[in-house]
């Protein structure tokens, strides 16, 4: 049987560990080959080996650097012949308030998560309409953002205005696609918190068993999510089984913006 994304080349950051990881592997299973990429080369080749050869490479990237994304783009549609899918997902976390927040560490979580996106649209989106064009299959960009960019916290000033922008920037990348009639959607994705390396720091405080529950509480469903809850949404995005989806926000966030 034809996997949901049977024939499509995607592109993913940040994709070494994590949801990335978790994305790159369902997008794969599901019939694409991937390209992983992420700073931590070691850890990202790793994975592309564990998937197959055949499927998937890695490169190392800076999402944060212009002249990387250049060269990532060009290495990426160089490995397989071309991208449908790019999922903007590398991100940091940060957790303090608008007073505590160094200037600098503002400006690190703003190039990290959502210059990044800026970037990685910009130089995509021509590559992904040559693509779309030459084999018909749909394009689609879907970007990681976080429920933090819908629900503001006290002390998350910098993560929630990088997220909050990211949610809006996937519009406006939705207008233009549409409005050049490129065969792109793009769209957002807004995780509640999930298990990953980006909740270390609760766990070190708590330990995982009572840092994860402690979480939880504070989500209806009273649990937190797992990678693969977000790889879903991200492989319905992905196929185009999504093709009328285009500027929407999809939050898999255990309803806790229900509230
Ligand atoms: N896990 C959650 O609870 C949660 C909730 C909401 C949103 N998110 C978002 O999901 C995305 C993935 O998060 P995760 O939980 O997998 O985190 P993670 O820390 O486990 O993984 C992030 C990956 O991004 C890579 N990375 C960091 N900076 C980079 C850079 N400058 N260039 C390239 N790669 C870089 C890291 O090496 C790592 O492999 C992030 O955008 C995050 O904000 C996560």
């Amino acid at each position: 049987m034809a996997g949901r994304v049977e024939g499509k080349i995607a592109l993913i950051t940040g994709a070494a560990q994590g949801l990335g990881e978790a994305i790159a592997r369902m997008l794969a299973r599901e019939g694409a080959r991937v390209v992983l990429t992420d700073i931590n080369i070691d850890k990202a080749k790793r994975v592309a080996a564990d998937i197959g050869a055949d499927r998937a490479v890695a490169l190392a990237h800076d999402v944060t650097s212009e002249a990387a994304w250049i060269d990532t783009i060009a290495k990426g549609v160089a490995a397989f012949g071309g991208l449908h899918v790019l999922v903007n997902n590398a991100g940091i976390s940060a957790g303090t308030t608008v007073t505590e927040t160094s200037f600098e560490d503002w400006k690190k979580v703003h190039e990290v998560d959502l210059d990044s996106v800026f970037l990685g649209c910009k130089y995509a989106i021509p590559e992904m309409a040559k693509t779309v064009k030459a084999t018909g299959l749909g394009g689609s960009i879907v970007n990681i953002s976080s429920i933090a960019g819908i629900i503001a916290g006290h002390n998350s000033a910098a993560y929630n205005s990088a997220k909050a922008g990211v949610r809006h920037l996937s519009k406006s990348v939705a207008l233009h696609c549409a409005k050049q009639k490129t065969g792109i959607r793009s769209n957002s994705v807004h995780p509640v918190f999930i298990k990953t390396p980006i909740l270390d720091n609760i766990v070190q405080r708590f330990g995982e068993e009572e840092g994860y529950a402690k979480l939880g509480r504070q989500i209806p469903l009273g649990h937190i999510g797992e990678p693969d809850d977000i790889a879903y949404a991200v492989l319905y995005l992905a196929s185009d089984e999504s093709k009328m989806v285009t500027g929407a926000e999809i939050k898999v966030d255990g309803g806790i913006s229900a509230m």
